[in-house]
């Protein structure tokens, strides 16, 4: 008996897509559902904090200056990615990470754990002018950033409004955030922003390298 129905709906094709419709929307619904209904579906492991306000001014000067074109912070579970840039990413690491930086583009290294790898004065150097410290770079050199002074006056509302988003900042971190910024330059934020790159999770990555997968 059935299979007559299955026959009749086999041999309507717009009835078959709009079944085929609702299958696979009831299907992505159950899905998808629950992430919406849980705010934070990933939570921060203890070592990972948000971002402090001058790199978070950092961070925002990174995405106006479009590093990510030529940069992912998104290190694959493959070995020849964990060998050369270390422990694999994790999106616990990025919950602080609005908008997420990870990306595919790689005309550059990756940039997920680079914090620590250089001095800040190499840094300095290398966004000055990347040929300075290595000669075959075609990455351009961003040279004004040492000149222009940070814009102190709107970094208390981002903090604000990223508590709203669930970043724990206390009253006290947004009422200090003015006079971390005081007097540094675009540069000085940018470089503290990569220095803390794949830093602030070190802990807890460096436990997991050690019995890693290959
Ligand atoms: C046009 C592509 C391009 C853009 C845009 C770009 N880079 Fe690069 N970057 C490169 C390349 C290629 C290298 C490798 C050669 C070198 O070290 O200069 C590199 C290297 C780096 C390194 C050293 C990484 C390592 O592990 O050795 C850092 C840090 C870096 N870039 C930061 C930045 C930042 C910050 C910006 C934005 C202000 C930026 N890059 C924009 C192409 C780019």
């Amino acid at each position: 008996m059935a299979y007559k129905h299955f026959e009749a709906i086999e041999k309507h094709a717009g009835l078959l897509g709009i079944l085929i419709a609702i299958m696979v929307s009831i299907g992505g619904l159950a899905e998808i559902t629950p992430l919406f209904m849980e705010a934070h579906a990933v939570k921060a492991p203890p070592g990972v904090k948000p971002y402090d306000a001058l790199r978070l001014a950092g961070k925002d000067i990174y995405v106006r200056e479009g590093c990510y074109l030529c940069h992912s912070q998104m290190i694959r579970a493959l070995r020849a990615e964990t060998q050369r840039y270390g422990h694999f990413s994790e999106a616990e690491e990025s919950v602080y990470d609005r908008p997420f930086q990870w990306g595919s583009k790689r005309t550059g290294p990756d940039l997920a754990r680079v914090g620590g790898k250089y001095s800040d004065q190499w840094q300095r150097l290398h966004l000055m002018n990347p040929r300075q410290v290595v000669p075959v770079s075609n990455m351009p050199g961003y040279p004004w950033l040492a000149e222009k002074k940070l814009d102190v006056a709107d970094i208390q509302a981002r903090m604000r409004t990223l508590r709203t988003l669930g970043d724990p900042y206390s009253d006290a971190d947004i009422a200090a955030a003015p006079a971390a910024l005081d007097g540094k330059t675009e540069m000085d934020a940018l470089i503290a922003y990569l220095q803390g790159l794949g830093i602030r999770n070190e802990p807890v990555a460096a436990a997991k390298t050690a019995g890693a997968a290959p």
